[in-house]
């Protein structure tokens, strides 16, 4: 409950720092403060305050799944026997990229996860059976108490977000953006059993899935991860696809079987943060958060969801993760939610007073389950310690116990044995199933949006030649997006979903039994005029913060993807557009240039749902119909941000301001055929998007980043063009693949001089946070014969620096190859990485010779480790 403390009224309008919730007051408490003076009963009358939570506005709900006294009395009866250490383990969440079964022993860890890039034996892309094996090893583990503590099997979480999205050969469904057009909650019920089948398979019992978030702002890179910008979607959703993850409460199948956890995350209002930041902050009222964000946890709790997943985002400035009004008040007290609260990735290392080891603030604003990937130890130790001084109340740690230990009693997990012998372990069939696929397939065929369709063009006769062309058409990794296998998404290919086909392999399926011919050429070119094109192009994969973006414009300038859609038609080919995104972005000149437009979202691994809809059966007619209505407001310009239709609580002006290029629920098919002639388009739809990732791309600074040489003064000189040479540094561009895609750099050692990549300042502590490196892709030409630093600046005198040296005599005689440094390194050397004015600055005074074709950030691999810090 928060309280209102001593609150000074100017003009009517509260100061928030006065503002304490309970868990805030929890911690002062413990800290040795006296509460008497602060509190006093909520007044429900009175003026609202931004971000103070009155809970008594928030319906009252309840779980159906009910309380059992058998389960209870176990619960009770565990405690009891329980020690302190195998109660903090409970508590405690590790990666199994950073924890053995021999540590789930000995510290009686609760529970494990693998993160997006972990897998078993430190191995994302382990096969099944390496999973399988590992799950069985952590149970056994968990089991194998030493004398005096109690055995409690372990409960293993995993982002299994779009299908079993970390297992190759696992169905891949459309994200959830696509399954919001196909507005179809049988379906996400059918997908939510397949997806709880394929988990099982391979040992988990828990999924971080669904997420519910009610996106208002889809320059947010999670934008995907969200069904809709309406909460009645989102609300008909959660509930479908808990049931169909976890089972019916009050049958036998709830939590059996086929089915496992589920996790409604990320509590509350990640799907509102301004500007659509990552890990950002919430503005809205109390109202639209009721109203709007807690839609999926209204329905998801009513279906019985057993986890619920803390946001790192913040409600007009408090975090999520120490909000106690909403973690208790709020989710407990009023939804009657009666799972356990597990927080998010380090998150409660952000909080005020914490670090990633040590947060007693985080259990005591109501989070029972602490996911502390690599911290574990450190949080397991303080927390102990906290607990054994009193710090921590022991009936709030006995709380958040019997809350974990009631969802695995419920799950059946104390008489269920090892992974590998419950229902589906091991069941490698199941995995990719020709029955599961077939819902996938049903799945794309749903969510597909057809924006435009000119005079009918669609559907085609399969004995047409197609030329199909893009760089999405035959590239898995563009149309499964981030969370596939790896984090980002990012490093996938073709051999990594033998259960599958690429959207060109679907069309060439059907165009052969047609009796057309379809011929692949991701630039365009042809040697026989084709009949029709189909250009299958859109945004690469990217995850989380990666996918920020300031604007919604696709690709500013004058981009190759509209270039190739503009050559085709100038030769007289009529062409389809097949869109991938993650959410609408500004394409007016794409759709324009274009006779056909679908928006195909991100379809996953069953390419022939996207065929399906494109060419008619052998009869003539349509072999299927579209039926996918955007979930999602279209914008009209790329600045158009926040674009979301009005919600329940919209002003008469916020509604008449309504204006996309194509509003929610739009959609054509092919029952109502209907031209859209000309659109207009934005007059600043090609502005340049922000970059914050890449500084150099083939050799050549990227914009807007730039090449400098710095002297030894510490005076910076542009590098306008090459070669450019001063007397301690020279520089010239080479050949490596391509011509000139190669910066050589030569230090003479003559003097000190850095080679540095400027730009205004950046913000890149998400990116730092989340655990992103630099990468030098490079070649060592001579190794360095003095000491190399690597630095990150922060404006004139702020920087962090690295002693490079090392690495980079390691680097010579390999050839082309990569280093990585985390970005943690600049900021443990003491960078200030919310204001990084130059990501790059390598400094040599002695000679030292490498050819750079790259500098970009990347998802950290491997534990975190940094190279030396320099000796001066
Ligand atoms: C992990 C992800 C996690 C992210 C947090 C990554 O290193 O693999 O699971 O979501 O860090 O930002
Ligand atoms: C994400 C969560 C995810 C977790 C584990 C976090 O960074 O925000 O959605 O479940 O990592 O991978």
């Amino acid at each position: 409950m928060r309280r209102r403390g001593r609150i000074r009224d100017r003009n009517g309008v509260a100061e928030r720092e006065d503002v304490l919730n309970t868990g805030q007051m929890l911690a002062l408490a413990v800290a040795g403060f006296t509460l008497g003076a602060c509190v006093s009963a909520p007044e429900p009358q009175a003026p609202s305050v931004p971000g103070m939570v009155h809970p008594e506005i928030w319906p009252k709900l309840a779980s159906p799944v009910a309380d059992d006294p058998a389960i209870d009395a176990r619960v009770a009866d565990l405690l009891s026997k329980m020690t302190v250490e195998d109660k903090v383990g409970q508590t405690i969440q590790a990666d199994v990229a950073s924890v053995s079964p021999g540590d789930v022993r000995t510290y009686r860890l609760g529970s494990v996860l693998d993160g997006g890039n972990s897998g078993p034996g430190g191995n994302d892309r382990a096969p099944a059976a390496d999973w399988l094996k590992a799950a069985d090893a952590f149970y056994d583990a968990s089991l194998d108490a030493p004398a005096g503590h109690v055995a409690i099997p372990v409960i293993w979480g995993s982002d299994s977000v779009h299908g079993n999205s970390n297992i190759i050969g696992a169905t891949i469904f459309p994200h959830n953006v696509g399954l919001g057009a196909a507005n179809d909650p049988d379906l996400l019920r059918r997908i939510g059993e397949i997806t709880a089948i394929e988990t099982r398979v391979v040992g988990q019992d828990w999924t971080f899935a669904p997420t519910v978030a009610v996106v208002q702002d889809v320059r947010w890179g999670r934008s995907y991860e969200s069904y809709s910008e309406n909460p009645d979607i989102v609300r008909a959703y959660a509930g479908a696809m808990v049931e169909g993850i976890q089972g019916v409460p009050g049958t036998p199948g709830f939590l059996r079987g086929g089915h496992i956890v589920a996790t409604i995350k990320h509590f509350l209002g990640d799907g509102g943060t301004d500007k659509g930041r990552d890990q950002g902050d919430n503005l809205a009222s109390e109202e639209d958060l009721r109203d709007i964000h807690s839609a999926g946890y209204q329905s998801g709790i009513a279906a019985g969801a057993q986890a619920v997943m803390a946001s790192y985002s913040s409600w007009h400035g408090n975090k999520m993760h120490g909000d106690r009004a909403l973690l208790n008040d709020v989710l407990i007290d009023r939804f009657g939610f009666n799972g356990f609260v597990v927080s998010d990735w380090n998150a409660h290392g952000q909080l005020p007073g914490c670090s990633t080891t040590d947060c007693p603030a985080a259990l005591a604003a109501g989070i029972d389950m602490v996911m502390a990937p690599d911290s574990w130890k450190g949080l397991y130790q303080h927390t102990l310690a906290e607990v054994n001084a009193g710090t921590i109340p022991m009936a709030r740690l006995d709380e958040a116990v019997a809350r974990i230990l009631r969802v695995k009693l419920r799950a059946g997990l104390f008489d269920a044995g090892k992974p590998s012998g419950r229902p589906y372990g091991g069941k490698w069939d199941e995995l990719g199933s020709p029955e599961h696929r077939a819902v996938a397939r049903q799945a794309v065929r749903e969510s597909l949006v057809l924006l435009k369709n000119e005079h009918g063009l669609l559907p085609l006769s399969a004995k047409l030649n197609v030329l199909v062309a893009g760089d999405g058409a035959d590239d898995m990794g563009k149309q499964t997006g981030g969370w596939t296998i790896s984090w980002q998404g990012t490093g996938n290919s073709r051999a990594d979903f033998p259960r599958a086909q690429t959207i060109f392999e679907g069309i060439a399926e059907q165009v052969r039994a047609g009796g057309g011919t379809a011929v692949l050429a991701r630039d365009g070119g042809f040697a026989t005029k084709p009949d029709v094109a189909i250009v299958v192009f859109g945004e690469d994969p990217y995850a989380e913060f990666m996918g920020d973006r300031d604007n919604l414009a696709f690709q500013p300038g004058d981009p190759r993807d509209l270039r190739l859609i503009r050559d085709l038609r100038a030769k007289g080919i009529p062409v389809v557009a097949i869109f991938l995104s993650g959410r609408p972005l500004y394409v007016t000149r794409e759709i324009n240039a274009a006779d056909a437009f679908v928006a195909a979202w991100l379809p996953g691994t069953e390419g022939g749902g996207v065929a399906d809809l494109l060419f008619r059966a052998a009869d003539g007619t349509p072999a299927y119909d579209f039926r996918g209505k955007l979930s999602f407001s279209w914008p009209r310009a790329p600045d158009q941000v926040p674009l979301h239709r009005p919600g329940p609580n919209a002003t008469a002006a916020e509604r008449a301001a309504y204006n996309p290029l194509f509003a929610f629920g739009y959609g054509l098919d092919y029952a109502h055929p209907r031209d859209l002639g000309v659109l207009p388009e934005a007059p600043g739809g090609d502005a340049i998007a922000a970059n914050v990732d890449r500084y150099l791309d083939s050799g050549h600074a990227a914009p807007p980043w730039s090449l400098a040489i710095v002297g030894g003064d510490g005076a910076s000189a542009p590098v306008l063009r090459l070669p450019a040479n001063t007397p301690a540094l020279m520089l010239a561009s080479t050949d490596h693949l391509k011509q000139e895609d190669t910066l050589s750099a030569t230090w003479t050692g003559s003097g000190s001089a850095a080679l540095a990549l400027l730009g205004t300042p950046v913000d890149l502590s998400r990116q730092t946070n989340g655990d992103m490196a630099l990468r030098l892709g490079l070649r060592i030409d001579e190794a360095p014969a003095g000491q190399v630093t690597l630095e990150a600046r922060c404006g004139k005198s702020c920087h962090g620096t690295v002693d490079l040296t090392g690495a980079l005599r390691a680097a010579l005689g390999k050839g082309w190859t990569t280093i990585d440094v985390r970005l943690s390194c600049f900021k443990q050397g003491g960078a200030d990485m919310s204001a990084i004015s130059a990501p790059f600055v390598l400094t040599s005074a002695s000679r030292f010779a490498l050819s750079l074709s790259t500098v970009a950030l990347v998802p950290g691999e491997g534990p975190p480790s940094c190279p030396a810090a320099p000796q001066s």
